[in-house]
């Protein structure tokens, strides 16, 4: 899978596709990820890329020219599956977007900033707008590092069975049971009896219960998906 991101600010971007298992993919061979520098677009001679607002007072736009050129450079090199924007005002991100955008073969991630992007590009080039919560940052960067991240893991070969994406919070609409690790018991904090039975199926059957009950306690919308069926 590629990833191309289109940023005025790539360098937020530098860290997070450069550590842990995100950088391992990378290394792999199983993700490219590609920074594009939006400047490098620009025909200003200040190399600007972003102009005020036709309507008053409504703070800098991201102009359409060094986005197109941009994005025309890249889709002539190869034929993209998605071309997305990150914005407060987009779709809402969840793991079900995740599974689906990590099965394409090409993606474009154009990174929002200022008080947004000329509509014409939305109308003209973006084919799907992401926003990952109801809160303002202030770029699309961190956004876009997110995106990426969720897609990255899902890729086949990436983690390894016993961290399989298969048992992640969310993936069918519950969330992750507690876990523990050793010692069994630390200055008289102890690990449920259950888990040290070696009673796999009772074991199973007490995570999946636990599942259940801090699905239904701390995300009753999640819980209420889970009980109708609803991926
Ligand atoms: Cl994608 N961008 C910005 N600037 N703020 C956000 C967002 C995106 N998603 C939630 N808040």
């Amino acid at each position: 899978m590629r990833i191309d991101i289109i940023s005025v600010l790539p360098e937020i971007l530098e860290s997070p596709l450069n550590h842990s298992i995100v950088k391992r993919a990378r290394d792999k061979g199983l993700a490219e990820i590609y920074l594009h520098h939006l400047r490098d677009y620009s025909e200003d001679k200040h190399r600007r890329v972003d102009d005020y607002s036709f309507s008053k007072g409504a703070g800098m736009v991201m102009a359409i020219q060094p986005i197109e050129k941009v994005i025309n450079k890249l889709n002539s090199e190869r034929s993209y599956d998605e071309i997305i924007f990150t914005t407060p005002d987009g779709q809402l991100f969840n793991q079900r977007e995740a599974n689906i955008l990590s099965l394409k073969k090409n993606l474009i991630i154009l990174c929002g900033h200022y008080k947004g992007v000329d509509q014409r590009v939305r109308d003209h080039f973006i084919t799907k707008e992401i926003s990952i919560g109801d809160y303002v940052l202030t770029g699309g960067e961190l956004a876009a590092a997110i995106i990426t991240d969720s897609i990255v893991r899902l890729l086949p070969g990436v983690l390894s069975d016993e961290t399989s994406a298969l048992s992640d919070s969310f993936q069918d609409n519950l969330l992750s049971p507690p876990v523990y690790t050793r010692p069994a018991e630390y200055k008289g904090m102890k690990v449920p009896d259950i888990l040290l039975s070696g009673n796999d199926r009772l074991i199973d059957d007490w995570k999946h219960q636990q599942s259940l009950e801090r699905t239904k306690e701390r995300r009753p919308d999640l819980y209420k998906k889970f009980q109708e069926g609803i991926d």
